[in-house]
């Protein structure tokens, strides 16, 4: 079995962060986003693993993700020219799939309790195409599926105006090879899109096997701002740990669950768990609050913050209000006067977004 992970597009619910990066690369808990679907993929026992990439960010994600031996998998780059959808990428990963049964993982999809569960049961029965489905509040947000009560699948639309049901199509899916003919035989939507969900519902139309399984626990979809942010707490709820490879001094108080980097240096601060926080940050009379990931190279000056993403090498100095639900990207700097401010003067870039409140 092979796994394609579709890391391209152009990330546009994510800007401004993704003018500069992809939105695969963001990180949550201070590691891309990517990294943790090439974990789950790498543990589910699948090492053959194809990376979707768009000619804007793929670079990037190579240089970063690399041959994939810090995973213990092989993986193949696979340029798609155009976001042309997903049924679209899996059609120029062809020659990379060979006649292999495949997972297609979305690479800005989070999802708990691994893919150990899901490729057994796709071994086990004679299926063209095994989705997994959770439910939502939004479901025109969404692909939607109507099942029946064996969980064999009726019908699956996508972002319907009139949902069929509350369960949508979680980023992850399993296929034979017959999903190749079903794709060479489907239309661009009205978005313009070759639709992975019109190619499913062409597999039912065939009759072939399609079942569901219903995801028990969190399906993360970090597309957008809140989302991410949402993400970054239930990862850090789960998974960070005590280590400190950093030096706290002694007027200051680490409480709860905290990883501090090799290099950093907290000093007169408080900072309270679950947090993480990168290599080689200085943090100085600063209060950081839970669910707090903070990546490396960062420095923090009379800083207040909580429940807040900070990209490598952002500033934050002397901002004497308390910041919470942000994202401050890559290198940049949120500094005010030590006093209380006659005004505010700000260089924001395209498409950011500041709320005084
Ligand atoms: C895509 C799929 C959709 C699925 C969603 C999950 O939507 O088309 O069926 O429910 O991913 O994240 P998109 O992110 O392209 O809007």
């Amino acid at each position: 079995m092979k796994a394609l992970i579709l890391s391209g597009g152009k990330g546009t619910r994510l800007r401004p962060l993704t003018y500069t990066g992809a939105k695969q690369l963001v990180p949550v808990a201070n590691k891309p986003i990517l990294w943790y679907g090439l974990e789950a993929i790498a543990a589910s026992g699948i090492t053959d693993i194809g990376i979707v990439i768009s000619p804007e960010t793929g670079e990037e994600v190579k240089a970063k993700t690399g041959n994939g031996e810090r995973f213990g998998v092989n993986i193949t780059y696979i340029l798609q020219e155009q976001p042309a959808g997903l049924a679209h990428a899996v059609k120029i990963s062809q020659s990379f799939l060979g006649d292999a049964p495949f997972v297609m993982y979305l690479g800005d999809n989070l999802v708990q309790g691994g893919l150990g569960a899901l490729v057994d049961k796709f071994k086990s029965q004679p299926l063209d195409a095994l989705i997994l489905l959770c439910s939502v509040a939004n479901p025109t947000a969404f692909g939607v599926a109507k099942v029946d009560e064996q969980g064999r699948v009726l019908q699956l639309v996508e972002k319907p105006k009139v949902p069929p049901s509350n369960l949508a199509l979680v980023g992850v899916y399993l296929f034979s090879p017959l999903i190749h003919e079903a794709i060479a035989s489907i239309q661009p939507s009205a978005r313009g899109e070759l639709e992975i969900t019109d190619a499913i519902q062409e597999l039912i139309n065939r009759g072939q096997g399609v079942a569901a399984h219903q995801l028990q626990g969190w399906w993360l979809d970090t597309g957008k701002k809140d989302d991410l942010l949402e993400a970054n707490r239930v990862i850090l709820d789960s998974y960070v740990e005590t280590v400190n490879q950093g030096f706290v001094d002694e007027n200051s108080q680490v409480i709860g669950r905290v990883t501090i980097g090799k290099g950093t240096q907290i000093i007169n601060s408080t900072v309270r768990g679950p947090v993480i926080i990168g290599d080689n940050c200085h943090i100085e009379n600063c209060f950081i609050g839970p669910y707090s990931s903070i990546a490396s190279d960062v420095k923090l000056l009379h800083a207040d913050l909580e429940h807040s993403v900070l990209l490598q090498g952002a500033q934050v100095c002397n901002v004497h209000q308390r910041i919470v639900d942000s994202l401050i990207g890559q290198r940049a700097k949120v500094v005010e006067a030590p006093r209380r401010p006659k005004a505010l003067r700000f260089m924001v870039g395209d498409d950011s977004q500041v709320e005084l409140i």
